[in-house]
């Protein structure tokens, strides 16, 4: 089994960013010069996956105008002689096979799944939310994979995380899978519960926005009811799913960025900066300039 396609739901309101997301979507929110999504998107393309399918909706062109050929662009790229700069706009349409469908109502990261089932049809593959930004070599998707080709079994991404914190996340209880090669990362998942209160959470193991999913979710999903938030939550999905498969989850290896919240956003926008090749010399010389 190969997973050939990756689910990136960009539907949502982005209501936490406002003003700056009253007129763009979230998602086109550059940290440093790179759209949140392309990110995401670039851990598909490094971990092999051939295709994206974006749930989208209304408002987020932007998303679709990014990933396609802009000739007009590349045109006057060329006319100036920014020929790298042109090959660099060229290389994120010819990146991946992009498909969209659209998520007609805000009903949850649940539904937004259940939104792309037409377009995954029956076959294992994989979600991203491209809030959560994460750096590492191999990449975090790269990782979960190898998982996945040892269980065949879904895969969820999953962080320590500071206990008041957990309210946050869905938050998994499991035992330690016990054997080699996965260095104590992996976890049998039993339950898990969606944005738990810290006296509720059974850890302060949380998912971290990087799945990997069996088709069988989608049957899950359709018999799932709204939970936290009115929402239909992906974690109560997953939580019908663990009643009929095994689900594993992953401490990944890598730093992880929030970038749905602004404090997160700055961290990753400053961090990111400072390993920039072109940027992190001058830009350290300025922070400490600044004696903070
Ligand atoms: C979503 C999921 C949650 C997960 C989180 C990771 O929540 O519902 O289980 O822990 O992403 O970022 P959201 O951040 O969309 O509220």
């Amino acid at each position: 089994m190969r997973i050939r396609k990756a689910v990136l739901p960009v539907a949502g309101l982005g209501t936490r960013f406002l003003p700056a997301t009253k007129a763009q979507p979230k998602e086109m929110l550059p940290i440093v010069d790179k759209p949140l999504v392309q990110y995401a998107v670039e851990e598909v393309a490094s971990s092999g996956i051939p295709m994206v399918v974006f749930v989208t909706g209304r408002g987020k062109q932007a998303i679709e105008n990014h990933f396609d050929v802009s000739a007009e662009l590349e045109q006057e790229l060329a006319g100036r002689g920014k020929e790298e700069l042109r090959r660099q706009m060229r290389s994120i349409s010819g990146m991946l096979r992009f498909a969209y469908v659209r998520q007609q109502n805000p009903r949850g990261l649940g539904h937004a799944i259940l939104t792309a089932r037409d377009v995954v049809d029956e076959e294992p593959f994989a979600v991203l939310l491209s809030d959560d930004v994460i750096v590492n070599e191999p990449p975090c998707l790269k990782q979960m994979l190898k998982v996945f080709e040892r269980y065949e079994c879904s895969v969820i991404a999953i962080q320590r995380v500071p206990h008041q914190t957990v309210s946050s996340y869905g938050v998994i209880r499991g035992h330690l899978v016990d054997e080699p090669g996965w260095e104590k990362r992996l976890y049998r998942l039993e339950d898990m519960i969606e944005k738990p209160s810290p006296q509720e959470a059974p850890s302060n193991l949380a998912v971290i926005g990087r799945y990997i999913l069996t088709p069988t979710i989608f049957e899950a999903l359709s018999a799932t009811t709204p939970g936290a938030g009115g929402e239909i939550q992906l974690t109560d999905g997953l939580r019908r799913l663990l009643a009929q498969e095994r689900v594993y989850g992953y401490v990944f290896e890598g730093k992880r960025y929030d970038a749905g919240d602004k404090l997160g956003f700055l961290q990753a926008t400053v961090e990111i900066a400072l390993q920039r090749p072109d940027l992190g010399r001058a830009f350290r010389k300025y922070l400490r300039s600044l004696h903070l």
